[in-house]
């Protein structure tokens, strides 16, 4: 019973990351988009957004879609990967009828072929916060509920991402198909031991570590929203005993590179949004309904 915030639903609601809070200063994206509407900061039973929301419409495509865009940390970085507003920030975009979200995040890599400024698109993911962030939407409802999280990304849209950037000619981005992408609490980075335990917990499949995909996959996943995280290398965290661990100007200089290479990345991936099958949403359709809660117990 929320008054519409837009009237078209959003075929991909991205998510920017650390040095990621604007998408309009780009001329890969000035070519494919248009801007449509800039919906300040929205109000939610949950907070406020951390941004307001872009809107923009395709331009290159068959047919028309909207494209949305939020600055996860804020537009001046206020917001920890501890406080950002995640529940308010999902809630928004599925009051704006958003069907996928392209999340993207800066990483420390957990693998020598994961080379700073390549990407990954993980299909797995291991939780390491320490419960700080609210998790799910369940506990303002008065209801229990355990919702199916055995996938935390969306297959359908992963492949979808997979397909757009093969089909890129002289595209000279890395990307790392599959594996284990780690969240941690922060905002200090990992100790040496505590590094070289994630490789060894992942084994071969472990590829990188973040701040930021818990809480946010899981509630993409309440509201049924298509989730993939785009993880963004910048560094090689702190299991290489013979190097730095994690050393900032090189953080800092990769994700400057990683953030025009998410432009690119994301142009790619808007000119093939006619073959986007929109019916994967279906797939979580009723995940939350069906949930184990009282209701379906008893
Ligand atoms: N974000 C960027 N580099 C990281 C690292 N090494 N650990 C956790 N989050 C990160």
């Amino acid at each position: 019973n929320f008054k519409d915030l837009f009237p078209h639903e959003i075929t991909l609601g991205i998510i920017g990351g650390t040095g990621l809070y604007h998408i309009s200063d780009s001329p890969e994206l000035s070519e494919m988009l248009e801007f449509v509407e800039e919906i300040p900061v929205v109000e939610t039973p949950y907070g406020n957004t951390s941004s307001p929301i872009y809107i923009y419409k395709t331009l290159k495509t068959k047919n028309t879609f909207y494209v949305s865009f939020l600055a996860r940390h804020g537009l001046d970085h206020k917001y920890s990967p501890t406080t950002v507003p995640y529940r308010a920030n999902i809630a928004a975009l599925k009051r704006l009828k958003t069907k996928n979200i392209l999340s993207f995040s800066s990483v420390g890599s957990l693998k020598q072929e994961c080379k700073p400024t390549d990407f990954v698109l993980p299909d797995q993911l291991i939780d390491l916060t320490k419960g700080l962030r609210e998790h799910s939407y369940f506990n303002e409802t008065g209801i229990v509920g355990h919702i199916s999280f055995g996938d935390p990304f969306s297959l359908e849209l992963r492949k979808f991402l997979i397909s757009c950037n093969e089909q890129i000619k002289n595209y000279s981005q890395t990307l790392h198909e599959n594996g284990i992408v780690f969240c941690m609490e922060g905002p200090q980075f990992s100790t040496r031991a505590e590094s070289l335990m994630y490789k060894r917990i992942g084994g071969e499949d472990a590829k990188c570590i973040n701040m930021s995909c818990i809480p946010e996959s899981k509630l993409a996943k309440e509201l049924e929203i298509n989730y993939q995280i785009v993880c963004m290398i910048t560094d090689y965290d702190s299991w290489r005993l013979d190097d730095k661990a994690v050393d900032i100007q090189e953080v800092i200089k990769n994700l400057k590179e990683n953030n025009q290479n998410a432009k690119v990345f994301i142009s790619n991936v808007v000119s093939f949004l006619d073959s986007i099958d929109t019916s994967v949403g279906q797939k979580l359709k009723g995940n939350t309904l069906n949930s184990i809660s009282v209701k379906n117990i008893e």
